[in-house]
């Protein structure tokens, strides 16, 4: 062992490529990937030079030699994974969501509490430096009192009947999908970038076809492709997001805006680049310039402006964080098994809110 760790990545599709150039990128050692599926494995280790492969993701976990694991599989997986790696003290990174219900995801953030170690889950567009930097004003008292908090989170990859994918089966998925998918990430954006925390929602969902076409045919279809929340916060204020996985031409638009008295902050995903600041003299783009950030944005801004850094830089410099805290480190905004289990939670309110067409609190983390 020479200080680096030692990797493994559970889950070779979309996501574990992401991980695998971050783990890299971070200069740990990725030791081995594991994909039930072992030609998609197999073509994840060539690809990040991984020094062995293995269809059984217990077996990679379990191994001695690894000391960290991330797990990059569907969501019903998620709970079974992160216990194999939290029994014998292994790192977690657990993917969003961290679990499928509420109670096991606050049973995982126990265990990773008891086992202490450092447990984290990708909300990653945290990592975003003009992200930070509304952050920061907002924390510095520059937006004045806010008011109200709303935005967006849009796709289009589900819009068609003959759209299909395991995150629309609520066995592997979850019971939801809109708002479990992405919304939960929206959530989680404006609640670290405000300060304030949803404390109960209204949501309405909207499935479109009453079944898809799979692999094996017409299926029923039980999970949302869209959902509206209304919301209000621990600091008075109120809000609402909008989100779809079927919006033709939003590939993965997300926006928010944090409006109050003294100045609003907006932050969309398509100009990640840049941060609106309205005021009520005068209004200013802000353009990511590592001179100009506040302490607290800068470090996340590793390249020079107008050279734009995008969605792997994020996760690069999440990766790179969670290292840090493996290694003693203490960095801000670093989330963690708790952030999971409160999108969880958030989640459970939305769909009880959903069913009863009525307010719901979300239960207090
Ligand atoms: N943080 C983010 O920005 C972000 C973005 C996209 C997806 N995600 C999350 O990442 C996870 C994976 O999503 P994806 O888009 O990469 O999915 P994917 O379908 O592209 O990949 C999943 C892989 O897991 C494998 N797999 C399934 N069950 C397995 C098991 N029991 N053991 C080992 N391998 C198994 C599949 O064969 C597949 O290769 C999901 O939880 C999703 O919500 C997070």
């Amino acid at each position: 062992m020479d200080g680096r760790a030692r990797v493994a990545i559970v889950g070779a599709g979309f996501m574990g490529g992401v991980h695998s150039n971050a783990v890299r990128a971070s200069g740990e050692v990725l030791v081995g990937v594991a994909d039930s599926n072992l030609e998609q494995a197999t073509a994840l280790q060539i690809r990040a030079q991984a020094e062995r492969v293995t269809a059984s993701a217990t077996a990679l976990i379990e191994a001695p030699d690894i000391d960290t694991v991330h797990v990059c599989t569907p969501n019903a997986t998620h709970f079974g994974l992160v216990q194999a790696a939290l029994r014998p003290g292994k790192h977690v990174v657990c993917e969003k969501p961290l679990a499928t219900t509420a109670a096991e995801a606050a049973q995982l953030e126990d265990l990773a509490r008891e086992a202490g170690v450092v447990a984290a889950v990708p909300f990653v567009y945290r990592f975003y430096p003009m992200v930070r930097e509304a952050r920061e004003r907002v924390r510095r008292g520059e937006a004045g009192r806010l008011s109200v908090l709303h935005g967006s989170y849009l796709q289009d990859w589900l819009a068609w009947e003959s759209d299909d994918n395991w995150r629309v089966d609520p066995a592997q998925g979850g019971r939801s999908r809109a708002f479990g998918d992405i919304g939960v990430h929206w959530v989680d954006l404006v609640e670290f970038a405000s300060g304030q925390r949803l404390v109960r929602v209204n949501a309405r969902l909207l499935t479109l076809y009453p079944q898809r076409q799979g692999p094996h045919g017409l299926f029923d279809v039980h999970t949302e492709d869209a959902a509206t929340v209304n919301f209000e916060t621990d600091g008075g204020a109120i809000g609402s997001v909008v989100l779809s996985q079927a919006a033709a031409g939003r590939k993965n638009r997300f926006s928010f805006s944090i409006d109050g008295t003294e100045a609003s902050f907006v932050f969309d995903h398509d100009r990640p680049e840049q941060l609106w600041v309205g005021g009520r003299a005068a209004s200013q783009v802000l353009v990511r310039s590592p001179e100009d950030l506040s302490p607290a944005a800068a470090p996340y801004a590793t390249v020079p402006a107008g050279h734009p850094q995008g969605y792997q830089d994020c996760f690069n410099a999440f990766v790179a964080d969670f290292y840090r805290a493996v290694r003693g480190g203490t960095p801000d905004g670093l989330p963690r098994f708790a952030d999971g289990r409160r999108a969880a939670q958030v989640t459970e309110a939305v769909l009880a809110s959903a069913e009863s067409r009525s307010w719901a609190e979300v239960a207090p983390t």
